[in-house]
């Protein structure tokens, strides 16, 4: 996740106004930084790695001459926080000058195309392919936007750019495929970005693009077409009446609510990862003798759920282990056989890190699964994949749990493919279902979003709750617990259900809400009797199951409907969801600040 802003004025400098536009973006990533502005026939660029203030301040960006500009602050996905890196990116003849928010997935192809046309490339980024197609389309003889549009035809995966060129001195073109892209019109001049707050300083009238548009922005305004076949699109903005703050959570009343419902399109990025980061990793996994996944809190059960993919997908053995615990546990047997695979979402959580610094002491080969890039855990391993899931703010996690788990069962899933250890067909029928998830989520999403907090209301007094779950289900009850307890500090337990009778279940008497985690295949196993057990002592059920299932119906008190035909070992994905509901809606009902829980941090980097 990047921002981007672009700005057309009347009249006066606007490198202030895109100064502070990012500073609204900031949330969106902060790696590094830069401006491209034209003032008297000249483009001109300027960026470098560090955070807005420092680079506007280093660079003297906000005293760049010219009505006409766009800026950006980086999240890097494809290399390293680096001046080299940084947008904006431009041609061989530093004619065009690119900013972009996205994955461009078939960006190795078409670079290896551009070189063999003569292309000279300065960045190791995805987005420089898109500055290179443009030049090689104004080769014929065609205006800015037409070359624009005839280079964004060639690209696959995700974007929201801005162009801007000395050709055209007045004009920024722009385009959106699944990265969130939107313009503004006033008096003063016309504006793009990747989200509301930007721009909203300026004008309340906003149009959102939407996928496959493309606009050309001049100073009174714009005119909108399809990329696909250049025709003229009419749509008049609208007026929002927002306040800067709410349209920092785009109109959510939480970071933590925008960032579930930014589910379905940040497991779309996470289905994005490049090829050949995940063979490298896959790779380090097939060749190691003694498999550790290595984690804290949420992203430790994403491991042991990962475990269970692995085992089941590519029949390896692969160890879920706290990170805390993991030196004492099993430091002492590591050896050049073994492989550690980090998961972390900030890639900085101290455990995580001695764990890793232990392992690599004892020469293991340490891999990582992260959501920042270059942070001490890519640092420090021999390969790691990006999660590509944008900041999170909320301190609970939410959309990096269940990218974190797409990218790990894509890594299963290609490890039982190179196995070979179950049939092609499955792992295919299994691979398309796979890409059908992030629908998946925002049906749950549309159909549970609100409800659940009627249901939350029923239920909003009990002092213990219980989450349960059969195999890889148990994963799944245990981030839900994770997440009620860091919201709503209600006292409560999660463990797999067979364990129920020895021990826990004493706990359970009348009106203890249990929760199930039930999807149908082989973790729904046995599970009617864990049911039957906790009602016998007058629990209360409430049931996430699939819909139509009939049994479960029968003897849950409240059911959670999930839609049909989802592979027991993705389910944590989606099934997940409604739990992150529940614990949201039961904090927000009990009048605690959801994005803020108390005594934790967003990332702990202290032992
Ligand atoms: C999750 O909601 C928590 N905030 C916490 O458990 C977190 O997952 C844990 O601290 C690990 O963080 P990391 O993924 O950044 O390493």
């Amino acid at each position: 996740m990047c921002g981007i802003f672009g700005s057309v004025l009347k009249e006066g400098r606007v490198a202030p106004i895109i100064h502070d536009g990012l500073k609204r973006l900031e949330y969106r990533g902060y790696d590094s930084v830069g401006f491209a502005t034209i003032d008297s026939g000249v483009l001109q660029i300027l960026k470098d790695k560090g955070r807005i203030d420092d680079v506007v301040e280093s660079l003297g960006l906000d005293k760049m001459p010219g009505s006409t500009g766009v800026g950006h602050t980086r999240w890097a996905t494809h290399g390293a926080p680096e001046m080299i890196n940084a947008h904006p990116h431009s041609d061989c003849e530093g004619r065009v000058a690119v900013i972009h928010n996205g994955v461009i997935e078939n960006f190795m192809e078409l670079k290896e195309e551009l070189l063999n046309r003569g292309h000279n490339f300065t960045s190791r980024t995805d987005t420089e392919v898109i500055a290179h197609l443009i030049e090689e389309e104004m080769k014929g003889d065609v205006g800015l936007g037409e070359a624009v549009l005839k280079a964004l035809r060639f690209l696959e995966g995700s974007y929201a750019v801005a162009v801007v060129s000395a050709t055209e001195p007045d004009k920024i073109y722009c385009a959106r495929n699944e990265s969130p892209l939107v313009l503004g019109v006033s008096d003063t001049g016309t504006f793009c970005a990747s989200d509301v707050p930007a721009i909203l300083p300026y004008t309340n009238k906003i149009l959102y693009l939407r996928n496959g548009e493309f606009a050309e922005l001049d100073k009174d305004g714009f005119t909108l077409k399809l990329i696909n076949d250049g025709s003229t699109l009419i749509r008049a903005p609208m007026e929002i009446d927002w306040t800067i703050e709410m349209a920092e959570k785009q109109g959510y009343p939480y970071f933590m609510l925008k960032e579930m419902y930014e589910q379905p399109s940040s497991l779309r990025n996470a289905l994005r990862l490049q090829q050949r980061y995940l063979d490298l990793l896959t790779t380090f996994l097939d060749r190691g003798e003694d498999l550790f996944l290595v984690a804290a809190g949420t992203s430790y059960y994403a491991c042991i759920a990962a475990s269970y993919m692995f085992s089941k997908l590519a029949r390896l053995t692969i160890y879920p282990v706290i990170s805390s615990e993991f030196v004492e546990q099993y430091g002492s047997s590591l050896g050049v056989d073994s492989v550690v695979l980090a998961v972390s979402q900030s890639g900085e959580t101290y455990d995580t890190l001695q764990a890793v610094e232990h392992a690599r002491m004892r020469a293991a080969t340490v891999i990582g699964v992260t959501n920042t890039v270059f942070s001490s855990l890519c640092r420090r391993a021999r390969a790691y994949i990006s999660q590509q899931s944008g900041p999170e703010i909320g301190v609970a996690a939410t959309k990096t749990f269940t990218s974190q788990l797409m990218v790990l069962s894509q890594l299963a899933m290609k490890l039982a493919r190179t196995k070979g250890k179950i049939s092609q067909d499955e792992v295919d029928e299994l691979e398309e279902k796979m890409f059908q998830i992030p629908d998946i989520v925002e049906q749950v999403l549309e159909r549970h979003g609100e409800s659940i907090g009627d249901l939350v209301n029923k239920y909003v007094d009990k002092n213990l709750y219980i989450f349960l779950g059969r195999g890889i289900s148990s994963a799944t009850a245990l981030e839900g617990r994770l997440k009620l307890l860091e919201l709503t500090y209600v006292p409560s337990l999660a463990y797999p259900a067979g364990e129920s009778k020895h021990g826990p279940i004493s706990v359970v008497e009348e009106g203890v809400p249990v929760v199930f985690v039930c999807p149908r295949g082989e973790s729904r196993k046995d599970i009617v009797g864990s049911i039957m057990e906790m009602k016998a002592r007058g629990a209360k059920i409430i049931s996430v199951c699939e819909e139509g299932d009939k049994e479960i119906t029968s003897i849950s008190d409240d059911v959670i409907a999930m839609p049909m035909g989802i592979p027991d070992v993705l389910s944590p994905i989606p099934y997940v969801v409604p739990l992150q509901l529940f614990a949201y809606h039961l904090a927000v009902q009990k009048s605690l600040d959801p994005d803020k829980p108390r005594n934790l941090a967003k990332s702990v980097t202290v032992p």
